[in-house]
C-alpha cells in the first residue's frame, strides 16, 4: 500500500440519498482501520470552498448506519464550478494537509471530481450515492433501492384507490435523465405502463395500449411516469391522454422527495458499507479518479470520465417483459 496518503477526506455532494451515512461510516472505520486521519467535510463543495472541514472519529459515526439523508450535509455548489471556486477549495484542503478525496454522489459530483484532479494534483475516489442509478460502472448506486421501495409503497397503496373507483393513474416517479426507478418501480408494482427517458416519445404508443387494456375490460391502469420523460411527465402526460382517449377518470400522483428519504433498505446498507470499504482501499492501493462501484457482485474500479459519460441503457428485455406481464 502506498506510504503517501495519511489524511482523508469525505463529503457528500448532490441530492442526497438514503444509505449516504452508511457509507461515510464505511469509510471512516476503514481510514481508521488503516491508522489514516480521516476528515469530514460539510456541505459538498460548498464546504470545501469554505473550510468547513473537521477531523471525524470512529466514535462519530456510530448510530447512523439506519439514518436517511447526510449527516455531513450536501449541496449543488454554484462556486466549485468556477476555476476560483476549485481554487479555494484547494487551498482549504492544503490547509488541513488533506492527501486524498473521496466524494459521495452522482454525476455532477463526479464531473468536479474530475476537473479538480485535472487541475490539482490530489488522488480523488467517487462512491456513487444517487438514488437515479444513472452511473455507469455500478450495477447499482446508493439510495436506488431504498427509493424504488418507497415509490413501490406509495403505488401500492393507489391500486387500491385506483381500483376502488375504476381510475387511470399517473404516478410519476423521480429520474430527471433515467428511467432506472420508473421501471423498477414498474415492475415491481405491476403496473400497466412505464414511461421512460430512453424510450424517447411515446405517448401514442401508451394511448394504444391502454385501448388494448380497455378492450380487455380492464377497469384501471397504473402508469409509472419518470420525471424526465421526453413526452413530458406525469401532469403533461394525463393531459395529453385525456384530449385523445377519454374512457378513463383521470389522476395524477407525483411521489417527489418523499423517494429520497427514509431509513436505507438492508441492501442499501450492505451496498454502501461495500462501496466505502472499497473506496478507501483502493485509494490506499493506488487507485485514483475512479469511482468505486459492485459489477456482478465483485468490486470495481471505473474512470470517472467513464462512470459519467457512458450511457447506462436500462434493459430492453426488462422492459419487454414489463410489457408481457402488464397484459
Ligand atoms: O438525486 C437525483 C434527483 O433525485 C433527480 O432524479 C431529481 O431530478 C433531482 O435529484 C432533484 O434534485 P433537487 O431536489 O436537488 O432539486
Amino acid at each position: 500500500m502506498s506510504q503517501e496518503i495519511k489524511r482523508l477526506a469525505v463529503f457528500t455532494s448532490g441530492g442526497d440519498a438514503p444509505g449516504m451515512n452508511a457509507a461515510i461510516r464505511a469509510v471512516v472505520r476503514t481510514a481508521t482501520f488503516h491508522d489514516l486521519h480521516i476528515y469530514g467535510i460539510r456541505r459538498g463543495y460548498d464546504g470545501m470552498i469554505q473550510g468547513q472541514i473537521k477531523r471525524l472519529e470512529t466514535s462519530d459515526v456510530g448510530n447512523i448506519i439506519h439514518r436517511g439523508g447526510t449527516v455531513l450535509k450536501t449541496a449543488r455548489s454554484k462556486e466549485f464550478r468556477t476555476k476560483e471556486g476549485r481554487k479555494m477549495a484547494y487551498e482549504s484542503l492544503m490547509a488541513n494537509n488533506i492527501d486524498a478525496l473521496v466524494g459521495i454522489g452522482g454525476n455532477g459530483t463526479f464531473t468536479g471530481l474530475e476537473i479538480f484532479s485535472n487541475e490539482y494534483d490530489i488522488p480523488v475516489m467517487g462512491i456513487p450515492g444517487t438514488i437515479d442509478n444513472d452511473l455507469a460502472g455500478s450495477d447499482y448506486t446508493i439510495g436506488f433501492d431504498t427509493a424504488v421501495n418507497t415509490a413501490i409503497e406509495a403505488v401500492d397503496k393507489i391500486r387500491d384507490t385506483a381500483d376502488s373507483h375504476n381510475r387511470l393513474f399517473f404516478v410519476e416517479v423521480m429520474g430527471r435523465d433515467a428511467g432506472f426507478i420508473a421501471l423498477s418501480t414498474g415492475i415491481g408494482s405491476g403496473a400497466g405502463s412505464i414511461l421512460i427517458p430512453e424510450k424517447g416519445d411515446n405517448v401514442d404508443e401508451l394511448i394504444n395500449h391502454l385501448k388494448i387494456g380497455v378492450r380487455r375490460r380492464k377497469l384501471f391502469s397504473l402508469v409509472i411516469v419518470a420525471e424526465g420523460n421526453p413526452g413530458g411527465g406525469a401532469m403533461e402526460i394525463a393531459e395529453k391522454v385525456k384530449e385523445k382517449f377519454d374512457h378513463y377518470d383521470t389522476k395524477v400522483t407525483i411521489i417527489g422527495h418523499l423517494q429520497r428519504g427514509g431509513a436505507p433498505t438492508g441492501a442499501d446498507r450492505v451496498l454502501a458499507s461495500r462501496l466505502g470499504f472499497g473506496a478507501v482501499e483502493g485509494i490506499l492501493n493506488g487507485q485514483s479518479k475512479v469511482m468505486v462501484g459492485i459489477k456482478n457482485g465483485e468490486i470495481t474500479y471505473t474512470p470517472l470520465s467513464e462512470s459519467i459519460k457512458l450511457p447506462k441503457e436500462p434493459k430492453d428485455d426488462l422492459l419487454r417483459m414489463a410489457e408481457i406481464l402488464a397484459r
